[in-house]
């Protein structure tokens, strides 16, 4: 049954269908909450595939669902949206919107779930349970998964599994790890306030550049000398912004930002606390005052992505049967994240890397470059990965097959 998938999903005909829908998405990119063409692709693509769907779900997302409408339910995922890049690559089928690119393999996943929905649908009659497809707008930095679960998207879902393309490894292999995989992270935006007037008469002023200095150096000690050097953590500042390029003026303000990631939640809250106390007491030795903006209610912080061990196992055997053991490989967590996070909170949950490196392309250029490049051979391994994972879950809930589940915290 797993290989007949992949044979199924790489017949000529299939798979040119898949490169199809592919490079017509890759070439029309839209931003986050704005992919309004993505998602009727999507829908056109489910009508002519005769899969029911629910729409809008955040906007511009959507649920599908295949198979009896009762229990078990198991969710697929893949996000939509891609990246304010200009895409550097040469190809006939680049981008056709200045300054918008697929840069993060989006396009490649929606193209894999919808390759998962035809397979899904032509096995529906064997299908011990419900699948259901999340269609996930807004990944980069709006977390549209959090808003797909606020307006209920997840309600009978049991369990959960997604993919990320990786060009990193080649297409046919597929990368994963039980446990954290990914970081929490959040942003800061923070002002100082101080006094303006001439370079030349510094006691005139109140100078906002040394306080903005002194913070940012007092931020390198949170990871350097108050955290574990076990536990992994990040602050990064990401610019800095005072004055206007005149030689001799002191600005009246200093405005600078970063990034800060943690892979527990607990190790989050003390960065974001530290943060803080830093930056206004270091803007007070200095006679100034700060403000410190996290942004959490237009850009919510993303939790740190736990893979649940069992989905974990579940994933790792489906995938060594489907494309050999040689081919399952474990990989480190990364600091990036990912917002598939906000379901792994609520489910158990997993998300695997797939390979989509090429092997005509000699110099990897990894997601988020303007440079991405990927193989189109991953699209059929995709589909049938995504499709053979659910399967094989309702499967073994109707065998009651026991789960590790319960003994995993
Ligand atoms: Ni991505």
């Amino acid at each position: 049954m797993l290989t007949s998938l992949l044979d199924l999903a790489r017949k000529t005909e299939f798979t040119d269908w898949l490169i199809s829908i592919r490079r017509k998405l890759h070439q029309w990119p839209e931003l986050a909450f704005q992919e309004v063409k993505t998602s009727e692709l999507i829908r056109s693509e489910l009508d002519r595939l005769g899969i029911e769907y629910t729409w809008p779900v955040a906007k511009t997302g959507l649920v599908a669902t295949i198979g009896s409408g009762s229990g078990p339910v198991f969710g697929l995922r893949a996000d939509m949206d891609a990246l304010p890049l200009q895409e550097m690559v040469e190809w006939e089928y680049k981008s056709k919107v200045d300054g918008k690119m697929h840069a993060c393999g989006h396009d490649l996943h929606v193209t894999m779930l919808l390759g998962a929905a035809r397979l899904l649908q032509q096995h529906k009659d064997q299908l011990k349970g419900t699948v259901k497809l999340f269609f996930q707008p807004a990944e980069e930095g709006h977390a549209g998964a959090y808003h797909m679960i606020k307006e209920g998207a997840l309600q009978d879902v049991q369990a959960m599994f997604a993919m990320h393309v990786e060009p990193d490894i080649p297409a046919g292999t597929i990368k994963s790890k039980p446990g954290p995989m990914t970081a929490a992270s959040g942003r800061f935006h923070v002002t100082i306030k101080g006094k303006g007037g001439h370079g030349s008469r510094p006691h005139h002023t109140i100078d906002p550049i040394i306080a903005a200095s002194f913070a940012i150096l007092g931020l390198q000690q949170i990871v350097s000398r108050e955290s574990d050097p076990l536990e992994s953590r990040v602050v990064s500042v990401g610019f800095v912004k005072a004055g206007e390029g005149a030689y001799n003026v002191i600005p009246e303000t200093a405005t600078f930002g970063g990034t800060f990631r943690s892979f527990s939640t607990e190790g989050f809250s003390y960065l974001k606390q530290r943060i803080k106390e830093i930056i206004e007491m270091q803007a007070s030795v200095h006679q100034c005052t700060a403000s410190v903006d996290f942004m959490e209610s237009t850009l919510i912080p993303y939790p740190p992505l736990i893979n649940h061990a069992s989905m974990y196992n579940h994933v790792k055997a489906v995938g060594e049967r489907l494309l050999g053991e040689a081919n399952v490989l474990l990989m480190d967590p990364i600091t990036g994240s990912e917002d598939f996070s906000f379901f792994s909170q609520k489910i158990p949950a997993a998300m695997f890397c797939i390979g989509v490196g090429s092997e005509t392309v000699d110099q990897v250029h990894s997601c988020h470059s303007p440079y991405f490049f990927a193989n189109e051979k991953s699209l059929s391994i995709g589909a049938a990965l995504h499709a053979a994972v659910a399967i094989e879950y309702l499967d073994k809930k109707l065998k009651n097959v026991p789960s590790n589940e319960e003994k995993v915290t």
